[in-house]
């Protein structure tokens, strides 16, 4: 396993719609386990394909917390098949948009379809954080990231420093 650089907003490959994955074969296992492996050394609870550059409907979570086992999961081709029509709002953060955080509303509960790591298909009924978490990786699959959900002038704030951020560190 490796870990893999981690893209920072603004970055055009953040904003690309991703593609899905065709057959679920040992590239998509090994990029699966990288992300993974990128995903808890950053540290974060959520990372998707195109984060890591790589534009594919793939995205890995692990809401265990601290001292607690992990527990994995391995997502590929993720499909919103129920959404509840009650919302929630979270503090969401980001391991693209490093160091800002905002609240964004979304369905408290949503039904996922998608296929697992060895390409057979799976129905999670997510609710609370994995709700909140799912919906955001799957957001980065439309090339859409949680800044998108704030208001222009908070979004442009916060791209403006990150960019500011970039130069000072380039
Ligand atoms: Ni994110």
């Amino acid at each position: 396993m490796a870990t893999l650089p981690i893209l920072v907003a603004p970055d055009p490959r953040l904003k690309i719609k991703a593609k899905p994955v065709e057959v679920v074969d040992e590239t998509v296992r090994k990029l699966l386990d990288d992300m993974l492996e990128t995903m808890y050394a950053a540290p974060g609870i959520g990372l998707a394909a195109p984060q890591v550059g790589v534009a594919q409907r793939i995205l890995v979570l692990d809401l265990a917390r601290e001292g607690e086992p992990r527990q994995p999961m391995k997502i590929v081709n993720p499909e919103i098949v129920w959404a509840s029509d009650e919302d929630t709002e979270h503090n969401e953060g980001c391991l693209s948009v490093p160091e800002h955080y905002a609240d964004v509303v979304r369905p408290a509960e949503v039904k996922v379809r998608y296929l697992d790591e060895n390409g057979a298909s799976r129905e999670v009924h997510a609710s609370g954080l994995l709700a909140t978490c799912i919906q955001h990786e799957m957001d980065h699959l439309e090339g859409v990231l949680f800044i998108d959900h704030i208001s222009a002038l908070r979004r442009n704030m916060i791209l403006r420093k990150l960019l500011k951020a970039k130069r000072v560190s380039a």
